[in-house]
């Protein structure tokens, strides 16, 4: 099963609480909230406060992903917001064993991240240890960008890791996704579909994610063999 988690970056932030119901209403599964902090990445977005808001607005599990330099300072203070689960980007975590573990004490799944031209084989020795591998196909800092084709061999990557290891972590990807590389993504083995503009942009927020979760599962159930 396939789920959809509607990025809040670019939502009407003044009827957050009604987008939200929109997202709930069309079956969204998470909340995805990106933490910017005009330093490792040049947008500048929110903090703990906004984790805590949203909270407050909706009852599905918030999946912060935090873009920000030195994240090992503030794990605790998105964790008492409510993350549910956390993820933090490879680059910025010089101890990245002791990062994931710090997150698992603190209460929240843990999430590690790579950018575009990072390679995936440098998260293989973390897999054992992750509840979550993010794979970015934008470079972080902005909705609405154009997805990058490199995401798909990562994600190929991680689906067949996990065929050979029998581990339990999920694969999510971020960025770019429409309707043109929602089958590219859920073919190479995309299982939580990280979705901003192309949902919040339109006027239907609810059906958007209806849409969208409808037919990537049509795709992945495509892709089970028969019998
Ligand atoms: C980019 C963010 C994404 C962004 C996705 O740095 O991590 O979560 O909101 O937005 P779209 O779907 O518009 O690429
Ligand atoms: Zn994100």
């Amino acid at each position: 099963m396939i789920r959809i988690a509607p990025s809040i970056l670019n939502a009407d932030l003044s009827c957050l609480r009604e987008q939200l119901q929109q997202i709930v209403d069309g079956g969204a599964d998470w909340v995805h909230l990106d933490v910017m902090d005009g330093h490792y990445v040049p947008n500048l977005t929110f903090g703990p406060l906004m984790v805590e808001t949203v909270a407050r607005c909706v009852d599905l599990p918030l999946d912060v992903h935090l873009m920000i330099a030195d994240p090992d300072r503030s794990l605790a203070d998105y964790v008492d917001a409510g993350a549910n689960t956390l993820t933090v980007h490879l680059e910025t975590c010089p101890h990245l064993w002791r990062t994931c573990d710090r997150i698992r004490e603190l209460g929240a799944k843990v999430g590690v991240t790579l950018n575009p031209a990072t390679p995936v084989q440098l998260i293989e020795p973390i897999l054992p240890v992750v509840d979550l591998v993010l794979v970015m196909s934008v470079e972080p800092g902005y909705g609405g960008q154009k997805f990058l084709p490199v995401a798909l061999g990562k994600l190929d990557y991680l689906r067949e890791n996990k065929r050979h290891t029998g581990l339990g972590f999920s694969i999510q990807v971020d960025g770019g996704i429409d309707e043109q590389t929602l089958s590219p993504v859920v073919h190479a083995g995309a299982e939580i579909l990280v979705i901003g503009s192309a949902i919040f942009k339109s006027k239907e927020i609810a059906a958007r994610v209806r849409e969208f979760k409808t037919a990537a599962n049509a795709l992945e159930n495509k892709q089970q063999p028969l019998g």
